[in-house]
């Protein structure tokens, strides 16, 4: 299937789509998409009863989201914490099956497909998450944790042929081969997370989906990891969805980077527009948030305080969905769900209010 036809296929469900495939599919590369999302809509039943039980309400954790990642590019994925960003993640690996939309990956639909036909796609994604050490069995030595996706994927033509691919995949992570017999409560929480990628890229994935892989790392040992990933990045064309739920993590590893809010995507636009012109209301506060190293423009920073918690997802605000905490709202957003719109040549937002600086700039 071409992208075009694809994408002329994701017209179902919310309009926003469509605003995204025009933004998404003009001036960024010709190349088709590694994974090209469409409509994907995720939700969680929420069901009561002691004999039978019946769905009393339904948490929209993902609400239509679209998106593509190109071989070798990386797309940050950003949001507050129950945004729906782990959700999205485990619907593209297919951990979690999605209510609607489409996954495209390397040419293929994943959705409908089965566990079995699943599987050898699924070598070609790898996923590290936030906690190394609640992800990495703490009574399997290093070696063999590495090891696993090539005894599951079958990708070692001999004992001596694997060992030697965990001592390289060590190397490569920055980890010294003799550390593959130690546990993990032997490694540091930087040296885990290495291990952590090491195990991602042992199947030679095209795509790491990385959630919140560094949020909980010191901001030093932070920069040590996103340098590894930049690294691996050019040595093997890898692509990247990199989430995290500051901005400022995300900025230099990110070529392009969608803001999430209460299951949607409100604001989507390459890394550099994005910090330079954001162009939706939450994505600057986002943005107003992150404290800068200069103290004399650390004074005079603006910040903007958003009202309220995150409204929950089963019962998510009308119009809108932000204006109950938008600092600009006005009483038309409160009736008129705003679609992703596109304002600029790579950034596309969803607000009824915001306007785009194409003509400002020329
Ligand atoms: N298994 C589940 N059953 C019901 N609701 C769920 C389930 N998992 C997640 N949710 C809800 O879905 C919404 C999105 O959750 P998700 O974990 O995807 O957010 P997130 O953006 O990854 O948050 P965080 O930054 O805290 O990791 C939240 O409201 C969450 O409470
Ligand atoms: S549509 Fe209204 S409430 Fe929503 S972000 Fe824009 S100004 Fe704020
Ligand atoms: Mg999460």
């Amino acid at each position: 299937m071409t992208v075009e036809s694809h994408a002329a296929q994701g017209t179902k469900g919310r309009e926003d789509s469509n605003a995204f495939v025009a933004f998404d599919t003009v001036g960024v590369s010709g190349d088709a998409p590694l994974l090209s999302v469409r409509n994907l809509s995720v939700h969680y039943p929420i069901k009561r009863g002691f004999v039978v039980q019946r769905e009393v309400a339904r948490v929209r954790a993902v609400d239509g989201i679209s998106f593509d990642i190109r071989a070798g590019e990386t797309l940050g994925l950003v949001g507050e914490s129950g945004s729906g960003k782990t959700t999205a993640a485990k619907a593209v690996i297919q951990l979690k099956k999605p209510d609607s939309g489409s996954i495209m990956f390397e040419g293929r639909e994943l959705v409908g497909l089965s566990a079995s036909a699943m599987r050898p796609i699924r070598r070609k994604m790898g996923m590290v998450f936030q906690d190394p050490y609640g992800s990495l069995n703490p009574r399997m030595r290093a070696g063999d944790i590495v090891g696993e996706p090539l005894k599951v994927h079958g990708l070692a033509e001999s004992g001596d042929d694997y060992r030697s691919q965990v001592a390289a995949l060590l190397s490569t992570v920055g980890l010294s081969p003799g550390m593959a017999e130690r546990y993990p409560n032997e490694f540091s929480g930087g040296q885990r997370q290495r291990l952590g990628v090491a195990r991602a890229i042992a199947a030679k994935p095209s795509l790491l989906i990385l959630d919140e892989a560094v949020s909980a790392l010191d901001v030093s040992i932070q920069a040590q990891i996103l340098n590894l990933l930049q690294d691996l990045q050019e040595q093997y064309n890898l692509a990247y969805l990199f989430i995290a739920h500051d901005l400022s993590v995300v900025r230099h590893i990110s070529d392009r980077v969608a803001v999430m809010y209460l299951g949607r995507i409100v604001e989507t636009a390459d890394s550099e527009d994005l910090y330079d012109r954001p162009l939706h209301p939450y994505t600057q506060a986002l943005l107003s948030a992150i404290p800068t190293p200069n103290p004399i423009h650390e004074r005079s920073r603006d910040r903007i305080i958003l009202k309220g918690d995150l409204p929950s997802p089963m019962a998510p605000p009308s119009g809108c969905h932000f204006h109950t905490r938008c600092p600009i709202a006005a009483d038309v957003c409160s009736l008129t769900d705003p679609e992703l719109r596109r304002l600029a040549p790579n950034q596309a937002a969803a607000c009824l209010l915001a306007s785009g600086y194409e003509t400002a700039v020329r």
